[in-house]
């Protein structure tokens, strides 16, 4: 195995900076643009994530950021390809490389992720693009009887599936099983619920010999679901996640993400802040945020697709950055906001 992988792992956790998921799939993105009245189509994708990407000064925030497939594939109006303009601000580009969820067979409610077919060759070619790490995310939904532990189980061996691959290639991966905000479940089912996928997950990494040192880890937190009566608060969700984590995670990894999963910007950066506070320094992972929409609503609802809203558009972007990177100090206040 190519060991600068490791560097790269240690890069993208680094201190005080955290990555971006702009990765959202051509349809994911659409339903985004829709909500607010952008035209959907590949030249808005593309004028909305060069926004993203050539904000002066998102590099003092962002160790990397996650692209989709279309997305690599374009460049700024100036002709520069986002994966060679991110490199020249020292932001290191990344790929989503899953093709989505399709239906678990036998089990209703149930997704499994594809995209194992052709993986290495796809790799290749991304590499080719400048790409250095990779992501692949699982879907765990919380609901009646479900998810079942052959659900549980069969994410978890795609996952370590695709990891080896990744690393076989070259790339970091990004391991990212999410388990969903919907529901009416309490934060103790959430917690037992994530607990068990992630033993699972890192069991079947251990099984094909994944090496945890050049792996991310990109979890949910741990949350009360989106329509559970009872509401955690940000100091239970940091204790219930940070137990989580010590129950499930192996030392060797390199690093925790976190994506956003639904809540609102300033809950996301709410919790960060908590959980921060919570993790033992160094004998715990390092530990930072990977959002999509807690970073990027607040964004898309000023640009709207109007050019002449561009540059406030950028500056709510650079100030969710700001307000994540204080939460990574555990400095966040809601009166920042
Ligand atoms: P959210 O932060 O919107 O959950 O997205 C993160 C992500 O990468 C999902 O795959």
């Amino acid at each position: 195995m190519d060991t600068r992988i490791y560097e790269v792992a240690g890069q993208l956790v680094i201190k005080g900076k955290g990555i971006l998921a702009a990765d959202e799939s051509t349809p994911s993105c659409n339903k985004r643009f829709l909500a607010v009245g952008v035209e959907q189509t590949e030249e808005m994708r593309r004028q909305w994530r060069e926004l993203l990407l050539t904000m002066p000064g998102i590099a003092e925030f962002l160790s990397g950021v996650i692209l989709y497939d279309e997305t690599i594939r374009q460049q700024t109006d100036q002709g520069i390809p986002f994966a060679k303009l991110l490199e020249e601000k020292s932001i290191i580009p990344g790929v989503k490389v899953d093709e989505g969820t399709g239906d678990f067979e036998g089990h209703p409610g149930e997704k499994i992720t594809k995209g194992l077919e052709g993986l290495a060759s796809r790799l290749k070619e991304y590499r080719a693009m400048g790409a250095k790490f990779t992501k692949w995310r699982a879907v765990i939904a919380i609901g009646e009887n479900i998810p079942t532990q052959d659900l549980i189980e069969k994410n978890a061996e795609i996952l370590a599936e695709y990891a080896e691959v990744s690393q076989d290639e070259g790339f970091v991966p990004i391991v990212e099983p999410e388990v969903l905000l919907e529901g009416n479940h309490t934060i103790e089912k959430a917690e037992e619920v994530t607990t068990n996928t992630l033993r699972a997950v890192f069991a079947a990494l251990h099984e094909k010999r994944v090496d945890l040192k050049g792996l991310i880890l990109k979890s949910s937190m741990v949350l009360s679901g989106k329509d559970c009566l009872q509401q955690a608060d940000a100091k239970q969700v940091a204790a219930a996640t940070v137990r989580t984590f010590q129950n499930s995670v192996p030392q060797e990894v390199a690093g925790i993400v976190f994506l956003s999963g639904g809540q609102s910007p300033q809950q996301a950066t709410e919790n960060l802040n908590e959980i921060v506070k919570l993790v033992r320094q160094p004998a715990d992972w390092p530990l930072t945020f990977s959002f999509s929409r807690a970073l990027q609503e607040p964004v898309l609802q000023i640009w709207r697709g109007d050019s002449a809203k561009i540059k406030a558009a950028q500056q709510a972007f650079l100030k969710r950055l700001k307000l994540n990177a204080a939460a990574l100090s555990g400095t966040y206040a809601k009166d920042m906001e």
